[in-house]
């Protein structure tokens, strides 16, 4: 069994694991670095790390459309709930479930979560997920440099998704502490390159990850994948 990750630009990523299509964060509609539009996306989960508005996304009309649920903290899956989202399914930071497509954990993560009405978005996460053949992969999304990623690491991780842009996250030289403490086997740049604000060479990155770690560094072009 292959899981394969395509990312769609900014933070929002595909993935495909045990038969299951999942997209997290899905961004899609003014998101200036996305390679497909809404319309084209195929779900059976979406998941959504925290309330912006390049987080929520067009969430609500891909679940409409296609019946997937919805996975996130409690006040934004109930927040997705009462605008007519069928399905949602709402965990807490450190709390895991078994979902058909893996174990899937909230962790920590340290930004904000208003939503776009300016509803409580309760508090920001990362997520952890454990496919169904054992693969650990951490998404990141959205979060300073924190150092209980340390705890998240020791779960051995084979793949960590972590934000590079600056400014809103993590920058580059963070994201090279961050994977010192997870340690993870590859990792993939996000939240970079969607505005000029968020400009990082990730390929400089990538030199300087690999000269001073054992992590590898996958840099894609939206729309473009790696399978573990
Ligand atoms: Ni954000
Ligand atoms: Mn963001």
């Amino acid at each position: 069994m292959t899981t394969k990750l395509t990312w769609h630009g900014h933070a929002t990523l595909g993935l495909e694991t045990g038969g299951y299509q999942l997209v997290i964060d899905p961004f899609f509609s003014g998101n200036p670095a996305a390679d497909i539009t809404a319309d084209a996306v195929q779900a059976d989960f979406l998941l959504v790390s925290h309330g912006h508005g390049d987080h929520v996304g067009d969430a609500a009309a891909i679940a409409k459309r296609t019946g997937a649920t919805i996975i996130s903290n409690f006040e934004i899956a109930s927040w997705f709930g009462a605008q007519g989202v069928e399905k949602t399914h709402g965990q807490h930071q450190g709390g895991g479930h078994q979902h058909p497509f893996g174990y899937l954990k909230l962790t920590l993560a340290l930004h904000g979560s208003m939503l776009p009405d300016g509803s409580n978005g309760g508090n920001p996460c990362g997520f952890l997920l454990t496919t169904n053949d054992g693969h650990k992969l951490y998404f990141a999304q959205d979060t300073g440099l924190f150092g209980d990623m340390k705890l998240i690491g020791e779960e051995g991780l084979d793949l960590a998704i972590l934000p590079i842009g600056d400014n809103y996250t993590m920058g580059p030289d963070d994201a090279l502490r961050a994977i010192k403490l997870l340690e993870p086997k590859f990792v993939i740049p996000i939240h970079y390159n969607t505005w000029d604000l968020l400009a990082q060479d990730a390929n400089v990155w990538k030199e300087h990850v690999e000269r001073e770690t054992q992590t590898k560094v996958i840099v894609l072009k939206p729309g473009e994948s790696f399978s573990i």
